[in-house]
C-alpha cells in the first residue's frame, strides 16, 4: 500500500527520490508526492494523481531555485479520501514551515481536525494524515524544536503511523512510527528512512527497523527516542537483502513471469539449505518450541491458502487436530490449550494479521510466523521465525512466496512431527526424498504449462468468470488458482469443494461456463466432471490423467497436495490478463502490504 522515503544526502534529494518512489511501485498507488528542501531554504512540493512518469517529468521541468539534499517522497493507495491531488502526500501546515508523509490510520482524526480548526488551524484535504501536520505545526509553536514538536504531538494521537516531518529551513527530518514499518539507515550516500527498505536498496547495507512509539532525527548520529525512555538500546541492526538487481526483468516481459519462472530453483535453495535437518527432526529443535497438540492457521488471502495445504499435512501425517482462520475474523475465536498459532504473512507488515496476533486464540499460546521478511512487525512478535526465503517478490499478487511458504512450512512441519514423536524418522526420510523431486516437477509443470495454457487462456477470457473444483487436499491450490484469476483479470473466480457443487453451485454451469478441476486424483472428481459436462460447462483439468487438459506430473499421495498445479494456475491467471489487457505486475486495488483493517 501508501510507501515511504525520506532522505537528507549531499547530492540533490530529488535524483534519490525519484529512484526510491519507483522502488516503491510495485506495492500499488494512486497518487504519489515529494517534498524538498531548495537551496534558498524553502520546501518545494510537487504531487500528482498521475503515474510516477508524470512527477519525473514534473521533476525535470522543475523551474524554481535548485533542489538541495533533504526531501520526502510518497505513494499514495487511497484509504481516507478519494484520489485528488490535495489528498496526495505530502502534507503542508498552514504556514508551509513542514511538510510530513503519513502512512497509517489516526483513529481520533475527527476530534483532532475539530480542535485544531477551532485553534485556526485550515486544512487542505480530506485525509486523516493532515491533522497531524497540524497538530505538530501547533506544537512547534510552542516549543519551536521538531523532534520536540513531533513527540508532543504523538502523545496525542491515537491509531497507527510511520511519517516523517521535513522543516523548511534546517531541511531537518523527523521520524516516528506506531504499528506501521519504517527502518533508518546511515550511509556514505547520507542518512535515508523507508517503511519498505526496497526504496533505499540501492544506496544500504544496513538498516534499523523503528519499534513502537520510535521517533529519530535523521542526523548523523541519528538522535533517537524510545518508549522505554533515555538510555534504552536501539533496535537491532538487519543486512539489506534486497539488490537493486532484483527488480530487473533479466529478459522476462514481467515480473510475474520471472517469479513464476524462479520457483523451481528457490524450492531447490530451500531444500538444501534444510538438508537432513528435516527427516532427524533437527530444524525444529532449533525453534525452541514446545511440542503442541493443535494447530491453528491464522493469515490472508495466498498466505491462508498455503496455511491451509501445511495444516493439511500436520492433520494427515500427524494427526493432529488443526483449524485455519482468516486473519480479519479471529477475534471471536476461543483459544485452545496445547495449541501453536502459526501466523503466515510474506510480508510480515499485514494489518489483519499483526492484529489477530492481540486476540486471545492466538496470544495466550506460543506462536510461529512464516514470512518472507526478516525484519517485519510479524517476525519481531513472534516467539520464533521461519523465514520462506523466496527473496524480493515485486509482482504484487504473490506466486513465488505461496510455494516458498508450503515448502518452509512442510519442511518445519514434517520435521516437527519427528521431534514430537509423531512420526517416524524413516518415513519422514521418504517425504524428503519426495520433495526432492518438486523443483523438476515444478520445472516441467511450467514448461507443459507455456506450451498448453496461454491459447486456453486465449478461449476463455471473454468469460465473464470461472469456476475452480477440488478435493481434499487440492482445494486450497483451487483457492489459489480462483484468488490469482480475480487479482489479475478482474472477473468474478470462486472455488468450491467439488462434493458441493450439486448442494447449489451447479446452478452457476450452463452451455460454456468454465470449470477448472484442480486434480488430485481423488476418483470422486470423475462424477463432478460429468456433472459439468452434461449441463454443458466447459471443463479445464490440471492433474496427471492422461484425458487432463493440462498434464502436470504430481505425486498423488503427496501429503502438501497437487503443488505442481500452482505452476499452470498461475500461468492461466497471467495469460488470460495480458489476453484482457490487463497490467499483471500491478493489478488494480492490490496491494503488495495491506497495511489497513
Ligand atoms: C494474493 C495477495 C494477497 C495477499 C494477502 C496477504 O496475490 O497478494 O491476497 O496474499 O494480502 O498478504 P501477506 O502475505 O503479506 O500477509
Amino acid at each position: 500500500m501508501c510507501g515511504i522515503i525520506a532522505c537528507r544526502t549531499a547530492e540533490s534529494a530529488a535524483d534519490y527520490l525519484r529512484i526510491g518512489l519507483r522502488r516503491l511501485e510495485y506495492r500499488g498507488y494512486d497518487s504519489v508526492g515529494v517534498a524538498i528542501q531548495t537551496a534558498t531554504g524553502d520546501i518545494a512540493r510537487v504531487r500528482t494523481i498521475e503515474r510516477i512518469d508524470t512527477l519525473d517529468r514534473l521533476l525535470a521541468d522543475w523551474s524554481g531555485p535548485a533542489f538541495a539534499g533533504a526531501g520526502l517522497g510518497h505513494t499514495r493507495w487511497a484509504t481516507h479520501g478519494s484520489v485528488t491531488e490535495s489528498n496526495a502526500h505530502p502534507h503542508n501546515d498552514c504556514e508551509d514551515r513542514i511538510s510530513l508523509v503519513h502512512n497509517g490510520i489516526i483513529d481520533n482524526a475527527d476530534t483532532l481536525r475539530a480542535s485544531l480548526t477551532i485553534a485556526g488551524h485550515s486544512f487542505d484535504s480530506d485525509v486523516d494524515s493532515e491533522v497531524l501536520c497540524h497538530l505538530i505545526e501547533d506544537r512547534l509553536q510552542l516549543c519551536g524544536d521538531l523532534f520536540e514538536a513531533v513527540r508532543l504531538a504523538l502523545v496525542e494521537v491515537e491509531g497507527s503511523w510511520g511519517l516523517a516531518v521535513l522543516e523548511r529551513g534546517t531541511g531537518r527530518i523527523v521520524v516516528a512510527a506506531n504499528r506501521c514499518p519504517l527502518l533508518v539507515a546511515h550511509t556514505p550516500d547520507g542518512a535515508f528512512a523507508t517503511s519498505d527498505i526496497a526504496a533505499i536498496a540501492d544506496w544500504v547495507d544496513e538498516f534499523r527497523v523503528l519499534e513502537d512509539g520510535d521517533i529519530v532525527d535523521l542526523v548523523s548520529p541519528p538522535r533517537w527516542s524510545r518508549q522505554e525512555g533515555i538510555g534504552a538500546s536501539l533496535p537491532p541492526v538487519h543486512r539489506c537483502a534486497w539488490r537493486s538487481t532484483d527488480a530487473e526483468l533479466n529478459g522476462y516481459a514481467d515480473h510475474m513471469a520471472k517469479e513464476i519462472d524462479e520457483q523451481a530453483e528457490l524450492v531447490s535453495g530451500a531444500l538444501d539449505s534444510y538438508g537432513s535437518r528435516i527427516a532427524d527432526g533437527s530444524l525444529w529443535a532449533e525453534y525452541g518450541m514446545e511440542p503442541f497438540e493443535r494447530l491453528h492457521v491464522v493469515g490472508c488471502g495466498t498466505s491462508l491458502n498455503a496455511g491451509r495445504v501445511i495444516a493439511n499435512l500436520v492433520r494427515r501425517l500427524g494427526g493432529i487436530p488443526v483449524r485455519c482462520s482468516t486473519a480479519s475474523e479471529v477475534a471471536d475465536e476461543i483459544a485452545e490449550p496445547g495449541t501453536l498459532s502459526l501466523a503466515i504473512s510474506q510480508s510480515g507488515e499485514t494489518t489483519d494479521v499483526l492484529r489477530a496476533l492481540e486476540t486471545p486464540a492466538v496470544c495466550e499460546t506460543p506462536m510461529l510466523a512464516l514470512t518472507n521478511s526478516a525484519h517485519s512487525a510479524l517476525a519481531r512478535r513472534a516467539d520464533a521465525v521461519m523465514l520462506c526465503g523466496a527473496g524480493p517478490e515485486i509482482g504484487v499478487a504473490a506466486t513465488k512466496t505461496f510455494i516458498c511458504q508450503i515448502v518452509a512450512g512442510t519442511a518445519l512441519m514434517i520435521s516437527a512431527l519427528v521431534g514430537m514423536g509423531r512420526l517416524t524418522r524413516a518415513a519422514a526420510v521418504d517425504l524428503v526424498d519426495d520433495l526432492r523431486y518438486l523443483p523438476d516437477r515444478l520445472g516441467h509443470a511450467g514448461v507443459k504449462a507455456k506450451c498448453v495454457v496461454p491459447r486456453i487462456a486465449e478461449e476463455i477470457s471473454s468469460a465473464s468468470g470461472m469456476i475452480f473444483i477440488a478435493r481434499g487436499n487440492g482445494i486450497p491450490y483451487a483457492a489459489e488458482g480462483a484468488l490469482k484469476v480475480k487479482e489479475l483479470t478482474y472477473c468474478w473466480a470462486e472455488h468450491h469443494s467439488a462434493g458441493e457443487l450439486k448442494h447449489g453451485p451447479l446452478a452457476l454451469i450452463g452451455v460454456g461456463t468454465v470449470v477448472i478441476v484442480v486434480d488430485n486424483d481423488d476418483p470422486r472428481l470423475r462424477a463432478n466432471i460429468a456433472e459439468v459436462q452434461s449441463r454443458g460447462g466447459r471443463i479445464v483439468s490440471i492433474g496427471r490423467y492422461a484425458d487432463s487438459t493440462v498434464q502436470v506430473a504430481s505425486i498423488p499421495s503427496a501429503p502438501w497436495g497437487p503443488i505442481e498445479s500452482t505452476v499452470p494456475l498461475q500461468i492461466l491467471a497471467r495469460s488470460m490478463a495480458m489476453s484482457l489487457g490487463r497490467d499483471v505486475d500491478k493489478p488494480r486495488n492490490l496491494a503488495k502490504s495491506v497495511t489497513v483493517e
